[in-house]
């Protein structure tokens, strides 16, 4: 990094200029939905700086007509996963967890008991520990859950969070937040290697993990009996939250579970088609 000045604007290489932030919100916008507001201009220089150097780009102009070429598309992938705010924890929001294993699931083992279909969805999944907290959950009550037709989905915008979950070793397995039985449930003895705890193949067999953007079209056949999508749409505009929460609604079985993040509500038309079920939780009428 050389810090050359860069004239027209005075800014440094490690500053993205005001056109080119503009020209970069816009396209994450298009492409994602999330929103960049001018606050986010320093989290724009110090995510991509240093891919702009690997790049050996000289500044961010460069760099925004590298991504709008034509050979781009794969380089706007990459900065998305730069862009994307993938902070996650195992049981987070730990009260959802209380209300899955209580309220929810219960009926819907009964029902993959009998022979019945069950899909859950974690929608902006990140790395991986919100699928597998629910797979956990669902493991101590139908401790043969894989062997029944009941699948967990976990999709992210961001494939090297995919590549994360995928792998199943994780290093916060010793995270205080978890229960203990939880952690048994997840972990196992045996499962420590040189970077982390394994998941066990009993909860991996339950956990689909895929890349998918929420603003193109959702390949998914068939309802969903429960949908977790918490902490992804603070990062969208009121419009393209009340998008989604129609698109959820349509894909949501009558009587399914939405639980959303502790900062979020559903909002617009879908306010129809939701009845409130508990805190950040709602039942699809
Ligand atoms: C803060 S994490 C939340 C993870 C998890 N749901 C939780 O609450 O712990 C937000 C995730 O949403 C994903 N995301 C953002 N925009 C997305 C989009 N358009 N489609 C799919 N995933 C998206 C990000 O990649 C990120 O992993």
């Amino acid at each position: 990094m050389t810090g050359t000045l860069i004239p027209a604007c005075g800014t440094t290489l490690n500053e993205v200029d005001d056109r080119s932030f503009r020209r970069l919100a816009d396209r994450v916008y298009a492409d994602c939905g999330i929103v960049l507001s001018d606050g986010k201009r320093n989290l724009v220089t110090s995510r991509l700086a240093r891919r702009l150097r690997d790049l050996g780009l000289e500044d961010f102009d460069a760099y925004c007509r590298f991504i709008e070429s034509a050979g781009g598309a794969e380089e706007r992938r990459r900065m998305i996963s730069l862009l994307t705010t993938n902070v996650t924890k195992f049981f987070r929001e730990a009260h959802h967890f209380t209300s899955l294993e209580r309220q929810v699931l219960p009926p819907l083992v009964e029902r993959a008991r009998g022979g019945g279909r069950v899909r859950l969805w974690s929608a902006g999944c990140s790395s991986g520990q919100e699928p597998y907290s629910i797979a956990a959950t669902l493991r101590k009550l139908m401790p043969d859950a894989a062997k029944h037709d009941m699948r967990i989905l976990g999709t992210d915008i961001d494939p090297e969070m995919i590549r994360i979950g995928r792998a199943a070793i994780y290093q916060d397995a010793g995270d205080a937040q978890i229960p203990a039985e939880m952690r048994r449930l997840m972990f196992g003895p045996g499962q420590a290697t040189e970077k982390g705890c394994r998941i066990v193949p009993e909860l991996q067999a339950l956990v689909t993990l895929t890349e998918l953007n929420l603003m193109q079209d959702w390949p998914m056949r068939g309802r969903f009996d429960v949908i977790f999508c918490r902490n992804v749409v603070i990062y969208f505009d009121a419009p393209t939250q009340a998008r989604l929460w129609a698109r959820f609604a349509e894909v949501l079985a009558p009587g399914g579970y939405l639980f959303v993040g502790h900062s979020e509500r559903v909002s617009g038309p879908a306010c129809g088609q939701f009845g409130p079920a508990g805190v950040t939780q709602y039942r699809r009428l």
